[in-house]
């Protein structure tokens, strides 16, 4: 896949009306609707103050959330809007609809340097069929689509890939930098290559592993997928997090890694608990021994060691999934110890979206990173290689 896009630098915006797609999908508080994470506003900031700086009438557009059945006033962009224009500046007309009379009559009155949000893109039910009908609306209204939602590029809605059928289409800055530095480090890493891999689930870090075993010199696998891994050598897993149906596949990866020469390394000690719980008794044992009734919550202190060693002389490390249970703060220290280990290297950091990103943030090492990822899936099936709609359907350079 081509990675090098046209950006907005790479053509003429003075004038024009342009379609804005950006990732406006923040979490809010279920109980107030207030937005308890404003950083993929903030990240989209530098694209929309470039565009009004240069005269350009700006339509931004994003879903959020999954809204089932069209409209729902819970899942309204209006208090994005609200915070957008405080962090702005200025004022930020709300459409009511995304492409009907109300978002055209909007459109069409915009003047340069102004900026418009339409509704959810998801309220309307063609969104996520990726309609060309709903996609030649939205182009409509523009004379040029931007998109810097990198946190939806791996989605082939109307909204991230479709419109791009009917305008010509580049990136903003965020989409830029994403592909500049997660690309960057899977097309020609600075070496050695290390990838920490964690999270509950080897079924959904396959497609990850499987990528990265054909680049990474080091692969470290933590967090609840280490004891499929354990359990597929013949180890005792206890209650652990055990998906028994890919077990033969953590063996194959193991044999591929030693085939490869790709250093794969497992936890060699646990931190067990005797629930699932944040006041769990607990107690440190061999990986591979952890009695009936108990399960592994994180990765023991020899098993920190060994990880930590491993990033102190990487060139680049990409790290995504957790290494053990972090929101409950006695099963947080192989999680914090490994982002503290990436803090002190010198090494390219790169954290994937999603609950790596989350982790980094809520111990306080994120201003240590090279780059944390404003996607999720996006970043995951990047790093995956596979293609994504979103990107795929801007201009090359
Ligand atoms: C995300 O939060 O990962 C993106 O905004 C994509 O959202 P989606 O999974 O609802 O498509």
């Amino acid at each position: 896949m081509n990675y090098n896009k046209k950006t907005v630098k790479d053509v003429d915006v003075k004038g024009k009306k342009v379609l804005l797609r950006c990732d406006f999908n923040v979490p809010q508080d279920k109980a107030t609707g207030a937005i308890t994470d404003e950083k993929r506003i903030v990240a989209a900031l530098p694209t929309i103050e470039y565009l009004l700086d240069q005269g350009a009438a700006v339509i931004a557009c994003s879903h959020l959330g999954k809204p089932k059945d069209g409209p729902d006033p819970k899942l309204s962009l209006a208090p994005v809007a609200k915070r957008l224009s405080e962090l702005l500046g200025k004022p930020v007309t709300m459409a009511a609809d995304v492409v009907g009379p109300d978002a055209a009559a909007k459109a069409a009155a915009l003047r340069p340097g102004e900026i418009l949000l339409l509704e959810n893109t998801r309220f309307e039910k063609g969104e996520t069929k990726n309609d060309p009908e709903l996609a030649k609306r939205m182009a409509a209204m523009a004379d040029l689509y931007v998109s810097d939602a990198f946190g939806a590029v791996h989605r082939a809605h109307a909204s991230t890939a479709g419109v791009a059928a009917y305008l010509p289409a580049v990136s903003g800055f965020l989409i830029q930098k994403e592909l500049e530095i997660i690309g960057g480090a899977l097309a020609s890493p600075k070496r050695p290559l290390v990838a920490i891999l964690g999270g509950s689930k080897v079924s959904s870090k396959i497609g990850v592993i499987n990528n990265l075993l054909e680049i990474a010199d080091t692969i470290i696998i933590g967090g609840g997928m280490a004891y499929t891994f354990s359990a597929a050598q013949g180890g005792k897993v206890g209650d652990s997090l055990l998906e028994a149906d890919w077990e033969d596949y953590s063996r194959e990866m193991v044999a591929k890694a030693a085939a490869k020469g790709v250093k794969l390394l497992l936890p060699v000690d646990t931190v067990a608990a005797d629930a699932f719980a944040p006041d769990a008794a607990r107690q440190v044992v061999p990986a591979g021994e952890i009695p009936d009734g108990w399960q592994g919550l994180d990765i023991g202190p020899e098993t920190v060691k060994l990880y930590c060693d491993a990033v102190k002389d990487a060139g680049t490390v990409i790290w995504n999934g957790p290494m053990g249970v972090f929101e409950f703060p006695a099963f947080a220290k192989g999680t914090e110890a490994v982002a503290e280990a990436l803090s002190k290297t010198s090494a390219i950091t790169i954290i994937g979206g999603g609950d790596s990103a989350a982790a980094v943030q809520q111990l306080g090492y994120a201003g240590k990173m090279t780059h944390i990822s404003t996607g999720g899936g996006a970043s995951l099936e990047f790093m995956e290689g596979k293609e994504l709609p979103g990107v795929a359907c801007l201009l090359d350079k």
